[in-house]
């Protein structure tokens, strides 16, 4: 970790999380935060759901929620970024606080409730940014809409020309109801009708699926099929959860999706049943405790073609997604695989078994 991001994450922690949240999004934004040259290492590139990423590393949905700042985020080496939760309209979430640090776990606990300013001012900021780069737009649905599916149908509609892919999150654990669209009937009737709003825009990005971790076996299976006969391009495997595993920070109490590095072993556990269960032949995105290279490498081993982080920048600062690059480099010339793809799901038996 460079000197400025060592005192950068000091600075921040003098602030609540949500506060240091937002110092970090207008750091990005004035460019303070630091450009970090893109990693250059071509056999970190990997070919997805029909796009070619620079490397496999993105920044998961939930920090540029309204896509304030996709380009600084790309230029501290990211290979792609996601904005986002976006819905239909602005809403404000549930009342503060609501985002904890669990410093003693290296864990974040978040029930922001899908805070953003809606559809036109994340679609505003979208068109007048430089079309380049890998930027995914995560849709979802308002809290009080009372047709959710229809709420996905216009973030298809709205982002379909500008999202180099969509996410479709079902998993966020702070909007009642929503979670329940993983279910079988569900889901097919969600993946049905976004596939079909999809199929009615000028341009057909790739749609991929966020699903949670805290999913049993069965539910599991049903996804995996309803994802195989949707013919949808991708999972994100995870979101938060809901479970609590062992922690030692007080707040480990508190409602919310956690995330972060007690978040690892069961997020990767569920990749790689999923890889397992649909054969590999749907690429994922592996999510949830990342915050080293050697996790990210265990992302891919367990199922991933590629993987995002989040609360791991919390704990290790903007110049994460660097140090990875430079990690999976290392170890894929030491590995003696000649690209990042090959080295996907090799490892998938041994973590579903963990
Ligand atoms: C503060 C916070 C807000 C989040 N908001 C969203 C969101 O709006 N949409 C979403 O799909 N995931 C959201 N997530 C989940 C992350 O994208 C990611 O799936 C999860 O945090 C696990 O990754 P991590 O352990 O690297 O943080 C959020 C996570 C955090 C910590």
């Amino acid at each position: 970790m460079s000197v400025l991001d060592t005192v950068g994450l000091k600075l921040m922690r003098l602030f609540d999380a949500e506060t240091a949240h937002g110092l970090a999004i207008a750091a990005l934004k004035s460019g303070v935060a630091g450009a970090q040259p893109s990693h250059a290492d071509p056999a970190l590139q990997v070919q997805a759901f029909g796009l070619t990423f620079p490397n496999p590393i993105g920044l998961a949905a939930g920090f540029d929620k309204d896509a304030e700042v996709p380009d600084a985020i790309l230029r501290l080496g990211f290979g792609f970024a996601e904005v986002g939760t976006v819905t239909p309209l602005a809403q404000s979430g549930n009342p503060q606080p609501r985002m904890f640090r669990l410093s003693a776990d290296r864990a974040v606990i978040n029930r922001l409730g899908f805070n953003n300013q809606g559809h036109d001012a994340a679609l505003a900021r979208l068109q007048a940014r430089p079309q380049s780069g890998i930027v995914g737009v995560n849709i979802g649905a308002n809290k009080d809409s009372s047709d959710k599916i229809a709420d996905y149908e216009l973030g298809v509609k709205t982002f379909a020309n500008l999202a180099s892919y969509l996410t479709v999150n079902v998993s966020s654990p702070n909007t009642p109801g929503l979670r329940g669209l993983q279910d079988r009937d569900a889901l097919e009737e969600l993946l049905e009708r976004v596939l079909a709003a999809r199929a009615q825009a000028d341009t057909q990005p790739p749609v991929v699926l966020k699903i949670a971790p805290d999913l049993d076996d069965e539910a599991l299976e049903d996804i995996a099929e309803v994802v195989l006969g949707a013919g949808i391009d991708g999972v994100i495997v995870s979101n938060t959860t809901i479970s609590r595993p062992p922690l030692k920070s007080p707040e480990r109490s508190e409602q919310g999706g956690l995330s972060g590095a007690p978040l690892f072993e069961l997020s990767t556990h569920i990749l790689a049943k999923f890889y397992l269960a649909t054969e590999g032949k749907v690429p994922l995105i592996g999510v949830g405790g990342v915050d080293s290279g050697s996790a990210a490498w265990e992302k891919l081993r367990a199922g991933a073609s590629l993987v995002q982080i989040y609360s791991g920048m919390v704990y290790e600062g903007p110049g994460l997604a660097r140090n990875i690059g430079q990690h999976l480099s290392r170890q894929l010339k030491r590995s003696g695989y000649d690209t990042l793809s090959a080295v996907t799901g090799t490892g998938a038996k041994e973590w579903a078994k963990a």
